[in-house]
């Protein structure tokens, strides 16, 4: 990390977690010297659902709900950013304080609850970017008081198909009660067939990807992936945050209600994509996120069995610089290993990983 991220850094770490996540996009939105752009390299590129990814480093949702920021986190060196998760109406989410910093773990606990400004907000400002360059994909949920929270879905097909570069359905969020259980086969079989006839209804039809939770059985993932298959959804995204703790060095906030994120999330939500990546077969589109800060680790998602690889927590405690250093770090190992493209390591790790226990 240079002297000036340090700085900004610790700066931001005086805020309470939710002012300084304000904070870094407002800097963000005014074009602010952060981070550092990085050149592109060819071995990084990766085809899939037919985009063309500079390279395999996206921003995970969460960060950018409304969808005020995509172009300058692509500017960051990410090779593309999803916004959301966005629900039909505005709502204000969980009470406040509702995200807090184990800095003991690099680690973040987060009860949110979709707080998030609508679709018609971000719908204006995507407007704002059509026909430029770079991959955005918008991630699509349901409100908290909805009475049907399959219409959500749709209407955020409906809504986002013609902006978006892929859709990602997300029914992987532990606070809002009740989401996950749309996860179950039956639930899940009716949520996806109403999403892809929404699409194929559509004048436009981005490719749709479904982004899981980590705290899932065997049985469970094995239904997800039958209907995944079984309704021909483009790809998954593994994973969310974990109602889980995983052995905690920090006391006090770990014991907080939410979804963990960051360095302690890596091992399980790796296991769960190198699962996925068994049962799904080799064509299947699959994003790995969870744990991701660093070029090593970026790289191991993929040599569990992932397409693509996305970062949130990380960032909050490396800053802004942490995408075009992966980023650099990747394509130093695709030339020292004298590697084609990144996608050779696929799967290079993954009976490794589809055989470590799930605890
Ligand atoms: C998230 N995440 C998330 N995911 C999602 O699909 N929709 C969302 O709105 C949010 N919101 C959100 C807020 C905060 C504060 C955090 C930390 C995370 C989950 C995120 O996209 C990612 O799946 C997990 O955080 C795991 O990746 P990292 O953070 O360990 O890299």
């Amino acid at each position: 990390m240079s002297v000036l991220d340090r700085i900004g850094q610790k700066l931001l770490f005086t805020f309470d977690p939710e002012t300084a996540h304000g904070l870094s996009i407002a800097a963000l939105r005014c074009g602010l010297p952060v981070g550092s752009r990085t050149a592109r390299d060819a071995r990084l590129k990766v085809s899939l659902c037919g985009l063309d990814f500079p390279n395999p480093l996206g921003m995970a949702a969460g960060y950018d709900k409304n969808a005020e920021v995509p172009d300058a986190l692509l500017g960051l060196g990410f090779g593309f950013a999803e916004v959301g998760t966005v629900t039909p109406s505005a709502q204000p989410g969980n009470p406040k304080p509702r995200i807090f910093r184990l800095p003991a773990d690099e680690a973040v606990i987060n009860r949110l609850g979709f707080n998030n400004e609508g679709h018609a907000a971000a719908e204006k400002r995507l407007v704002g970017r059509k026909g430029r360059s770079g991959i955005v994909g918008v991630n699509i949920g349901a409100n908290k008081d909805s009475a049907d929270r399959v219409n959500d879905y749709e209407r955020g097909v409906i809504r986002f198909a013609p902006y978006a570069s892929y859709l990602t359905v997300n029914i992987s969020s532990p606070n809002t009660p009740g989401l996950r259980t749309m996860q179950a086969r039956e639930q899940l079989g009716e949520l996806l067939s109403r999403v892809m006839a929404a699409r194929a209804a559509a004048a436009r039809q981005p490719p749709v990807f479904l982004k899981i939770a980590p705290d899932l059985v065997e049985a469970e993932l094995e239904d997800i992936a039958a209907e995944v298959t079984h309704k021909a959804i483009d790809g998954i995204i593994v994973s969310n945050t974990t109602i889980s703790r995983p052995a905690l060095r920090s006391s006090g906030a770990a014991s907080e209600t939410g979804g963990l994120s960051g360095r302690p999330l890596f091992e399980r939500s790796t296991i769960v994509l190198a699962r996925m990546r068994r049962l799904l077969g080799p064509d299947m589109a699959i994003i790995g996120v969870g744990g991701v800060n660093s070029a090593e680790t970026a790289l191991e998602k993929i040599r569990a069995g992932a397409d693509l690889v996305q970062l949130y927590t990380g960032m909050i405690y490396a800053g802004p610089a942490l995408p075009g250093r992966i980023v650099a770090g990747m394509a130093h190992f695709a030339e020292t290993e004298r590697l084609k493209s990144i996608s050779d390591l696929r799967d290079r790790h993954l009976d490794q990983w589809v055989s470590r226990p799930l605890n």
